[in-house]
């Protein structure tokens, strides 16, 4: 059975004190989750090590990170790398959002090796892909998505597949309020999956989780994670607020 995952995304929200609030209020509301209907939650890199120790009473709870570099150690200033996440008990990194993507210039490349490196400290990578507007509005985001998938993960043996999630996050849904309707999600989560059995196998695909991300809250989770190949989401905004993300919690471990 695939997993569901909701997993927050707090971006560069919430100071040390109130990330901690944040997550008390979570505790205390939290539903019971199982190792197939699990939560991650991705805070800034300061606020790991304090949402670590409070995560450790909570079962099927983990703790996420929000990027890794590319590179295994040296004078990268600034930078934090996989192995240093490992030892913070981060045990799943958001890999290529496309707000790094585009402010940060992340290209494909160095997506596929930031991959690599997370995968070699034994993190799960949760590898964002999505299209923008132009592309949605050419309707070639299958073609799009595909070739972010193909650059960032088709260089992985099949063993190394059980450690991603993919989450398709439409830029032109991120943050504005107008989330993808449940038949375009179902549509390009249907086509990801038949991208991932093409290159590897049915059985691979079929065990893959693929998140939805733009604008997901309480009021359009149940109707996204209904959806056959939506297996849950990556969820900023609304994760900042322990009410809106229990809401969408609820839905995922409401979802068959
Ligand atoms: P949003 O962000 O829920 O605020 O649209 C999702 C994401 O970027 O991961």
């Amino acid at each position: 059975m695939r997993k569901k995952i909701v997993a927050a995304n707090w971006k560069m929200n919430l100071t040390l004190h109130e990330g901690a609030d944040l997550v008390n209020e979570l505790f205390k509301g939290m539903p019971t989750l199982t190792e197939s209907k699990i939560v991650v939650i991705a805070p800034p890199y300061v606020n790991l090590h304090q949402t670590s120790s409070q995560l450790a009473g909570m079962m099927n709870v983990h703790l996420g990170a929000q990027n890794c570099h590319h590179e295994a150690a040296g004078a990268y200033t600034g930078e934090i790398s996989a192995a240093m996440l490992q030892s913070a008990e981060v045990a799943y990194v958001i890999v290529g959002h496309s707000e790094r993507r585009e402010y940060c210039k992340e290209d494909d490349a160095t997506i596929a090796k930031k991959v690599n490196q997370a995968l070699a400290h034994g993190l799960n990578v949760i590898f964002c892909c999505g299209e923008p507007l132009e592309i949605r509005d050419a309707d070639t985001q299958n073609q799009y998505v595909e070739s972010q998938i193909k650059a960032g993960l088709f260089h992985l043996g099949e063993e190394r597949l059980d450690n991603i999630v993919i989450a398709y996050e439409p830029i032109w849904a991120i943050g504005t309020g107008r989330t993808a309707s449940t038949t375009q999600a179902q549509d390009m989560h249907k086509h990801i999956r038949s991208v991932i059995a093409a290159q590897y196998d049915a059985h691979v695909a079929d065990a893959m989780p693929i998140l939805y991300g733009g604008s997901c809250k309480p009021s359009n989770a149940a109707e996204l994670f209904a959806c056959a190949d939506v297996d849950g989401g990556l969820i900023g905004g609304a994760s900042l607020k322990a009410g809106e993300f229990l809401g969408i919690i609820e839905a995922m471990v409401a979802a068959n």
